[in-house]
């Protein structure tokens, strides 16, 4: 095992996968993104901490923890993406690699959602892979580390 987890971090209103939107989202809950998520990390001896809130300043707190206590950050801000000044700068201070992840496919939605004041701070974008895109994520933490 690498001695830091990997954090994987989820945003507002990603607590309800599984029920919200499946046309957009899909059927699986994020307790089904947690258990891939930890056995796609397993194969590179990666622990995770995975989380979720709801609220803005919670997140900032688990991005300046991983700061020392990470080896690398995937993380699906959800709706803060798009207006989040907080995330962004709490991520500039971040030197472990960051994946942003998008179960959608957000640049074919909304306008708004082509905004993401998250992605100037991360290692790599992954939007519209469905729940995999969380296990790709991994996977370039794991590339970064030189693990693959
Ligand atoms: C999302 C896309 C965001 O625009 C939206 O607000 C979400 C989920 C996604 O995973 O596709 O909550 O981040």
């Amino acid at each position: 095992m690498n001695e830091l987890p990997v954090y994987v971090l989820n945003g507002p209103n990603l607590n309800t996968l599984g029920t919200r939107r499946p046309e957009v989202y899909g059927h699986a809950t994020l307790t089904d993104v947690e258990a891939n998520v930890r056995a796609r990390a397993q194969t590179y001896g990666l622990d995770v901490v995975f989380e979720q809130s709801n609220y803005e300043g919670q997140i900032v707190e688990w991005i300046q923890q991983a700061r020392t206590q990470a080896c690398g950050i995937v993380i699906n801000p959800a709706a803060l993406t798009h207006y989040s000044v907080a995330i962004h700068d709490a991520l500039e201070m971040c030197e472990v690699p960051v994946v942003e992840v998008h179960i959608s496919n957000v640049h074919r939605r909304e306008a708004f959602r082509h905004t993401s004041f998250v992605s100037p701070q991360a290692t790599a974008v992954i939007a519209g892979a469905g729940i995999l895109g969380y296990e790709f994520g991994v996977d370039v933490v794991a590339q970064h580390l030189g693990l693959r």
